[in-house]
């Protein structure tokens, strides 16, 4: 017999984000999780709270919006599950358990491949009393709230992306790539302004770390514009802070958003967070 429930749904800021608050994923049937795929399709970003997830739960959720997509190191994954990376501030025997403050930075993930991302899905498993907050940018609000002349300046432009660069600049966590990540991470072209292929709705998809030129502008200019860009879309009236609680879910979508982690104090507290994948497409 089916169990399905209408949702309850909050908004998370007004026009973005959905928090469903009376779904157990772990006992939700077949067709409350197919409305959980498609609230998330229209609000770009679904929370749920208080879940209690196996690893196995977990992937079985992700996969429930596409196939999982696989991490590019692999150092940190969960033992027995490699769709899972675990992040953390935590060592086991001396040893880091995971990367620790990887997602701090205004981005959208997976940026330096050719299909990047379509969602990522964070379960908080260990959270800090306060600080690590991660926060979502609506990029369609902040398209829409573009002049048509600037729509039109910035349509069809184009941004190189580059993992050796983001891997080599970023703040935590730089490395120097070997030969064969180099191989396998090989520059790509995304467009600035991305079209949603569930509804044609178009995003301000700017990023930054992986972009090292606007195609076409000399640098320090095109750089500049990327700066600017991206302060305009991470402004309060766009953005949607999230307080962790341990059990929370969320998912957000890297077609229509930008995101950033940030930092605590990770001397007295310990965070640790499982993030999956779900495959993408190519943007256009
Ligand atoms: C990420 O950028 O993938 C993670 C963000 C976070 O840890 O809050």
């Amino acid at each position: 017999m089916s169990n399905q429930i209408e949702l309850d749904i909050r908004e998370l800021k007004p026009g973005f984000g959905a928090e469903v608050t009376n779904v157990d994923i772990a006992t939700a049937d077949a067709e409350t999780r197919a409305e959980l795929v498609k609230t998330f399709q229209l609000h770009g970003a679904l929370l749920l709270r208080n879940q209690k997830l196996s690893p196995d739960e977990l992937v079985a959720y992700l996969s429930l919006f596409g196939e999982p997509e696989g991490h590019t190191l692999q150092e940190y994954t969960l033992p027995g599950h490699p769709e899972i990376y675990i992040l953390s501030n935590r060592e086991e025997n001396g040893k880091p358990i995971g990367a620790h403050n990887d997602g701090v930075g205004w981005h959208t993930d997976y940026s330096y491949k050719k299909k990047p991302v379509q969602n990522t899905m964070l379960y908080a498993v260990e959270v800090p009393p306060s600080g690590s907050d991660t926060i979502i940018a609506d990029c369609c609000a902040a398209y829409n709230a573009l002049s048509e002349e600037r729509k039109e300046q910035l349509d069809g432009l184009i941004l190189h992306h580059s993992y050796k660069h983001f891997m080599e600049t970023r703040e935590f966590g730089r490395m120097t790539l070997s030969e064969e990540l180099q191989a396998e991470n090989p520059d790509v072209f995304h467009p600035l302004i991305r079209t949603h292929p569930a509804d044609g709705r178009k995003a301000l998809w700017v990023s930054t770390g992986t972009v090292t030129e606007v195609v076409g502008m000399s640098n320090p200019e095109g750089l500049k514009l990327i700066d600017e860009l991206v302060e305009f879309v991470t402004q309060d009236q766009f953005t949607y802070q999230h307080k962790w609680q341990v059990g929370d879910v969320i998912t957000w979508d890297n077609r229509c958003t930008l995101h950033t982690g940030t930092v605590f104090d990770d001397k007295k507290h310990f965070r640790l967070m499982h993030r999956l994948w779900a495959k993408g497409n190519v943007p256009y």
